[in-house]
């Protein structure tokens, strides 16, 4: 019994040390490639239900702000500036959704007016308080894109 426990508390210490460690990937060495970016930004799995929380808040993603998403019919607003997301994991991999979701500029235009989640690139004329940041964190974005990835027709 006292080994054991021991062992699973030298189990626990090694946890802790590599979530330590393990970084995210800075966003300015978020690499794009024919596939969108396909490396997790934490090296964790994506939670889909906390992703979901982030997609509707205003605070966070705010994505229904452009969007619609007929899984969330029950939120008031949705967008429309942008295209409906049902079913958007059959259009693209989730290489190419990380990529839209950390910088759509690099896979639309310049000129789009979707956010860069994971971007320092945010604009020109940004509050002192946001210089340096990214809308959403690493994990957040992880969490975005396998709720993404949960939209199938
Ligand atoms: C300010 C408006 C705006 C916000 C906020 C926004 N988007 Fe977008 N999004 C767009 C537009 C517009 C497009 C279409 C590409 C273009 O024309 O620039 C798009 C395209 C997409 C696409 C590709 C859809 C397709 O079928 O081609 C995905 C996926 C997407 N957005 C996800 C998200 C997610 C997830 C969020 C929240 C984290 C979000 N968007 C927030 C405006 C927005």
């Amino acid at each position: 019994m006292r080994r054991w426990r021991t062992r699973a508390f030298a189990a626990s210490i090694s946890m802790l040390a590599t979530s330590a460690f393990a970084a995210d990937i800075p966003p300015k060495d978020v690499a794009f490639g024919d596939d969108g970016v396909t490396e997790s930004l934490t090296g964790k799995p994506g939670d889909p239900a906390h992703g979901a929380e982030v997609f509707k808040s205003r605070k966070l993603g705010n994505c229904l702000a452009c969007h619609a998403n007929e899984e969330m019919a029950g939120e008031l607003f949705h967008g429309t500036v942008g295209p409906a997301l049902d079913g958007v994991a059959d259009r693209y991999d989730e290489g190419y959704l990380r990529a839209i979701v950390v910088n759509a500029k690099e896979i639309f235009t310049d000129e789009t007016v979707m956010p860069g989640f994971y971007s320092l690139n945010v604009g020109q004329h940004v509050a002192e308080q946001f210089q340096g940041k990214t809308i959403l964190s690493a994990q957040d974005v992880e969490d975005v894109v396998a709720y993404l990835e949960t939209l199938k027709e």
